[in-house]
C-alpha cells in the first residue's frame, strides 16, 4: 500500500476498430472473488445520446464491486452473467446518434450515475436525488470489458498529463468528495473529520477537503494506515475506535471539535464518537454505510449544538465539473495500485481483505488480459 504510489502500469491505449464481440471479465453467480471469469460477449453498441469507451483502467468499490459480487448489495437486482465496473476512464471508440460533444480517440472520465436529466430534482442541479438514478455496472453493464456504452452527459475529458488508473479514480469518487465538501459549506481553516480516511472515498475527500485549505484530522483503525495517512498530510491522525477519541479531537483542535465530519463507514460502534468530536454548528456527512448504518441520535443534543447531519447520495453535474476543473489545477486522488483485469479476483481479495490505501483500479490495456 501506498499513499502516494500512482498506479501507472497502464497507458492510454490506441483507438481501436470496434470489433463485433469484445473480452470482459464477468460472474455468473454470486460469492468469493473467484467466481469472476472471463467471457466473449457482443460489443455494445452505442444508443442515441451514448458514447462507446473502449475501456482503459476502471475502479474497484467496496458496495458496487465486492458486495455486488457476494451477493449482498443491499438495494440493486443483478441479471447474470453480469459485468461489474462503475467508474472508468477510455478512449471514445464510436460515438450514437445525435452525440457532439466529444469525438472519437479522445481521452476520457466516465462518472458511473445515470439520471433522467428532467425530474425536479435534476432540473434543480440535484441529480444525485433523481428518484430514476442508475448506475453504471449496476444497473447496466460495467466497465469490467473492453468496451461500455455510456449517456454522452457522463463522460468527461481527461485533462493532459493524468493516467488512466488516475482518471477512473478521480471519475466517481472525486464528484462525491466535491459534492459533500459543497454541501457542508466547507471553508478554508475548517477543521476536517473523515471516518475511514485510507478508503477509497475517504481518502480522496481527505486529499481534496485539504487541497481547499482545511486542516485534516484523519482516522484508520491500522497503525500502518495511520503512518501513511500523517506521511500523506493529515494533520491529526488517530484511531477511531480508542475510547479517548472524541476527547483526541477537541485537544488537537484546541477545544473546537470537527467543523465537518465525513462518515461513509456507517460503523455504529463509532458513530457517537463522530458526535462527540463535532463543533458547535457542525455538520456530519454520509455518503456510504457499509458497516451496517444503523444509529441512534440524541435529538436533544442535535438541536443544542446547532448540528447537521447530511445525506449526501452522490456526486452530481455540479460536483463533476468543480472536480475536473480541480484535476486541471493539479489535484489527485489517491490510487493505491491497479491491477491487470486478468487479476480482478486477486484485486477484489485485496480489496476484501482491507490492504488498500486509497482507490484500487484494474487496468484493461491489451497485455492485461492475459497476465
Ligand atoms: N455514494 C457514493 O457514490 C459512494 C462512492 C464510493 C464509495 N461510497 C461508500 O464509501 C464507503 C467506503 O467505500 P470504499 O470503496 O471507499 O471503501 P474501501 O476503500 O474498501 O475502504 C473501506 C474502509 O473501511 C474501513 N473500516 C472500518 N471498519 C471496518 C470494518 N469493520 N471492516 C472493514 N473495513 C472497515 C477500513 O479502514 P481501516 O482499515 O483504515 O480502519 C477501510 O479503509 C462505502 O460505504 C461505500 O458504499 C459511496
Ligand atoms: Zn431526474
Amino acid at each position: 500500500m501506498s499513499s502516494t504510489a500512482m498506479a501507472s502500469v497502464s497507458a492510454w491505449p490506441e483507438p481501436m476498430d470496434v470489433p463485433v464481440s469484445m473480452r470482459a471479465m464477468v460472474f455468473r453467480r454470486f460469492g468469493p472473488p473467484d467466481v469472476l471469469e472471463e467471457a466473449v460477449l457482443d460489443t455494445p453498441l452505442p444508443g442515441p445520446g451514448e458514447v462507446l469507451v473502449q475501456v482503459a483502467a476502471v475502479g474497484i468499490g467496496r458496495l458496487l464491486d465486492l458486495t455486488a459480487r457476494a451477493g449482498r448489495h443491499p438495494y440493486a437486482h443483478f441479471q447474470l452473467p453480469h459485468v461489474l465496473g462503475a467508474d472508468h476512464a477510455g478512449v471514445v471508440a464510436a460515438l450514437g446518434e445525435g452525440v457532439d460533444s466529444v469525438k472519437v480517440g479522445d481521452r476520457v472520465a466516465v462518472f458511473p450515475v445515470v439520471t433522467c436529466g428532467s425530474c425536479a430534482n435534476c432540473a434543480d442541479g440535484r441529480e444525485e436525488a433523481c428518484a430514476g438514478l442508475s448506475l453504471v455496472g449496476t444497473h447496466r453493464p460495467g466497465a469490467y470489458a473492453q468496451f461500455c456504452a455510456v449517456p454522452s452527459r457522463n463522460v468527461h475529458p481527461v485533462p493532459g498529463g493524468i493516467p488512466p488508473a488516475m482518471a477512473a479514480s478521480l471519475a466517481l469518487v472525486g464528484p462525491v468528495a466535491a459534492n459533500q465538501l459543497a454541501q457542508a459549506g466547507l471553508r478554508p481553516g475548517h477543521w476536517v473529520l473523515v471516518q475511514g480516511a485510507a478508503s477509497a472515498l475517504g481518502s480522496t475527500t481527505a486529499a481534496l477537503a485539504r487541497y481547499l485549505g482545511a486542516r485534516i484530522i484523519a482516522t484508520s483503525r491500522s497503525p500502518e494506515k495511520r503512518r501513511i495517512l500523517t506521511a500523506a498530510g493529515a494533520e491529526v491522525v488517530l484511531d477511531a475506535t480508542a475510547p479517548d477519541f472524541a476527547e483526541r479531537v477537541r485537544e488537537a483542535t484546541g477545544g473546537h471539535g470537527a467543523d465537518i465530519a465525513i462518515d461513509n463507514l456507517g460503523d455504529p460502534a463509532v458513530w457517537d464518537g463522530t458526535l462527540d468530536a463535532l463543533a458547535r454548528g457542525g455538520t456530519v456527512v454520509t455518503s456510504g454505510a457499509f458497516l451496517g448504518g444503523k444509529v441512534q441520535v440524541d435529538l436533544l443534543r442535535l438541536y443544542s449544538n446547532c448540528h447537521r447531519i447530511l445525506g449526501v447520495r452522490t456526486g452530481n453535474a455540479e460536483a463533476v465539473k468543480a472536480l475536473w476543473t480541480q484535476a486541471e489545477h493539479g489535484f489527485r486522488a489517491v490510487v493505491d495500485r491497479a491491477f491487470p483485469i486478468a487479476r480482478a479476483a486477486d484485486a477484489h481479495r485485496y480489496l476484501e481483505d482491507d490492504n488498500n490505501v486509497g482507490r484500487v483500479a484494474l487496468s484493461l490495456g491489451p497485455q492485461d488480459w492475459d497476465a
